[in-house]
């Protein structure tokens, strides 16, 4: 299947068009996202962004702007992303904004959909070294091998099972008052497995080696051995085919337990891909913010451990005192709407 390659153009582009020509499939082609946004949905895209010195090209940031206006803009299409920098900052920042900005605007995300290229390519040294190249050759590897998966991609069969994760206290929660809409509108051959991991039951990733969490992973536990990760959310990440992350927004990023969980995850993604399992996020915020936790969810989850992200993956509210989300106008359209969406993903 041909791709569509959108390129923002600056004095950096050529040299990115340079290299993605050769590694496409026949038939592809390159889109000026400043003129030829409208008419690309069912598409496969490729977002392709080369920053300049400053860690900025204008061009995306017109694209970006057109992206966050239009909700169906780019329906049905499923995308993958190159980013590539001068400096050694930025790259991952622009990937993972682009990425929420075309998910909202009905954009699919591979898991693992992101190359990308520091300025030095030092992000490419322990591959390179690995495969035994250098490491402008393990980048066009890196880029052949998400446009491999880009081309071949097939809709996973349908969610029968849904973990939803969540750190909350019952009680009180807006967040999970949010969850509970979300759920009773789910149709009942779609099983859902509630996990709670509050204070404490989830101690953060010990940071082990490589191969000792590779050796952990074998035998389906950690370097913990024991505790609700191993014993719960691992084998419930196993047999789901969608996990919910259900998300207070603190201090503009996820609670430190759901943090803890997900890097905890890394064990068993050692083992294997999630690229077949939907990952969704419900974010409540009792101010602003929303959209940061969503983004964090697209770089640890989607980026970094392979979920598969669904067109407009994340409904994002705001809500402070408690049971006010209840009382939100539209509310409940809003959750019955992205029942519909999980149904569909
Ligand atoms: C420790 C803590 C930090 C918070 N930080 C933020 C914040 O940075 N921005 C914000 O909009 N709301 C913040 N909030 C408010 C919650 O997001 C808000 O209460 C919301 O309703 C979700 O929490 P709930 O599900 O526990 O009700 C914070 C709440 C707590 C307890």
């Amino acid at each position: 299947m041909p791709l569509t390659v959108l390129l923002p153009k600056n004095a950096y582009s050529p040299g990115l068009r340079d290299l993605l020509t050769p590694l496409l499939p026949a038939g592809s082609t390159f889109a000026d996202p400043e003129r030829e946004l409208d008419g690309l949905r069912g598409r496969r895209l490729l977002f392709a962004v080369a920053l300049d010195e400053g860690g900025c090209n204008e061009a995306y940031y017109h694209m970006l702007s057109r992206l966050r206006r239009d909700a169906d803009l780019l329906a049905g299409c499923v995308a993958g992303v190159v980013v590539t920098g001068v400096g050694e900052f930025y790259t991952k920042d622009v990937a993972r904004d682009m990425v929420f900005a075309a998910n909202q605007a009905g954009c699919a995300f591979l898991g693992r959909p992101l190359v990308e290229a520091t300025g030095s390519l030092r992000n490419f040294r322990v591959q390179a070294q690995i495969g035994g190249v250098d490491e402008e050759t393990a980048f066009r590897a890196a880029i052949s091998e998400l446009i491999g998966r880009l081309v071949t991609w097939e809709k996973p069969g349908p969610i029968r099972r849904i973990l939803a994760l969540h750190a909350s206290q019952r009680s009180t929660s807006n967040t999970l008052a949010f969850w509970e809409l979300v759920r009773r509108n789910l149709p009942p051959e779609m099983a859902v497995e509630e996990i709670g991991l509050r204070n404490g039951t989830v101690p953060d990733c010990n940071g082990c080696s490589y191969t000792a969490c590779l050796h952990f992973g074998e035998q389906g536990s950690c370097f913990y051995g024991s505790g609700p990760m191993v014993e719960e959310v691992y084998p419930a990440v196993r047999r789901c085919d969608a996990l919910v992350m259900l998300c207070a927004n603190y201090n503009d990023a996820l609670s430190a337990n759901l943090t803890a969980c997900v890097n905890r995850l890394t064990a068993l993604f050692r083992q294997q891909r999630f690229y077949d399992k939907r990952l969704f996020g419900l974010v409540v915020s009792g101010y602003s913010g929303g959209d940061l936790l969503a983004r964090q969810l697209i770089s640890a989850l989607n980026m970094n451990k392979s979920f598969f992200l669904p067109p407009h993956f994340c409904l994002l509210e705001t809500a402070n005192e408690r049971g006010s989300l209840l009382r939100l106008p539209g509310i409940e359209g809003r959750a019955a709407d992205f029942a519909r969406q999980m149904e569909k993903a």
